[in-house]
């Protein structure tokens, strides 16, 4: 399996959950990978060695997506580790579900800081560093399309990022750098626990209106970034992959 051979991936928030799903299905098929977290050190670290484990290349590097400084930092690790830069997943999220009286500033900034922000200013460093065949792959969500109560802000935050997954396929296209979108549903992750959605009537009911029968795993987002990743994909621009078992 060597879909990816030689090519040097930056993946932001792959220190648990999809990101580290991701992380670790890129460099099965040959990529080098900076593993990028916020805070979770050990995560990351567990990831970069099991990559190492499986006959891999992966380097953690801390850094907060929503900092211009630390984005550039990031990009520059994959150059400055592995030499070249081929494929961002733009992957780091926060997400918060509250009713529309209770939303804050605070959840407003947090979450578009994280979501929005971050995936400009990672995306503005690896632009300079990416060349013809260069892959861009955000990570929305199926919220963006689904009117999910409660979601404003973050549903507000991935309704962005469609619509900047789209924008800058037609700004990057003509250097031949492709830009498009996994969009997934409902993901069994350390931040779907942590937010107490795995085990709630939520879950039940995404269950229920998914015609593949189960909520997602990391791995079932991995292998389409995977795809996008690759050269398979090279016919593909500006799209949008809702990966979520069927759910509308
Ligand atoms: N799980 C789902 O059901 C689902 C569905 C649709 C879309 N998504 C999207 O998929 C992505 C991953 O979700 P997940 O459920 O895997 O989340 P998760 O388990 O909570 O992991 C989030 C990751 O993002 C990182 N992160 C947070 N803030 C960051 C920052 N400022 N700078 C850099 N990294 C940061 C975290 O790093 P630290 O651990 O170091 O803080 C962690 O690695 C998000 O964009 C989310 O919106 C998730």
């Amino acid at each position: 399996m060597s879909k990816l051979k030689g090519k040097v991936a930056v993946v932001t928030g792959a220190s648990k959950g999809i990101g580290a799903g991701i992380a670790k299905a890129l460099a099965a098929e040959g990529a080098s990978v900076v593993v990028n977290y916020a805070s979770s050190k050990a995560g990351a670290d567990a990831v970069v060695t099991e990559i190492g484990k499986a006959g891999g290349k992966a380097v953690a590097v801390q850094g907060d997506v929503s900092k211009a400084g630390d984005a550039q930092a990031i990009i520059e690790a994959a150059v400055k580790h592995f030499g070249r830069l081929d494929v961002l997943v733009n992957n780091s999220g926060v997400y918060e579900f509250k009713p529309l009286e209770e939303i804050t500033e605070e959840d407003f900034h947090r979450q578009f800081d994280v979501n929005v922000l971050g995936l400009l200013l990672t995306t503005q460093a690896a632009a300079k560093r990416l060349g013809e065949g260069g892959s861009v792959i955000n990570i929305g969500s199926l919220v963006s399309r689904s009117f999910t109560p409660a979601s404003a802000v973050y549903a507000g935050t991935k309704g962005a990022v469609d619509t900047i997954t789209g924008v800058l396929a037609q700004e990057l296209g003509p250097r031949k750098i492709r830009v498009n979108a996994v969009n997934p549903g409902m993901v069994e992750t350390e931040g779907t626990h942590a937010a107490g959605v795995i085990g709630s009537d939520f879950e039940v009911g995404a269950k229920a209106k998914t015609p593949l029968g189960r909520i997602g795993q990391p791995q079932d987002i991995a292998s389409i970034v995977t795809f996008l990743a690759s050269d398979d994909s090279h016919w593909l621009t500006g799209e949008r992959l809702f990966a979520s078992g069927g759910m509308r």
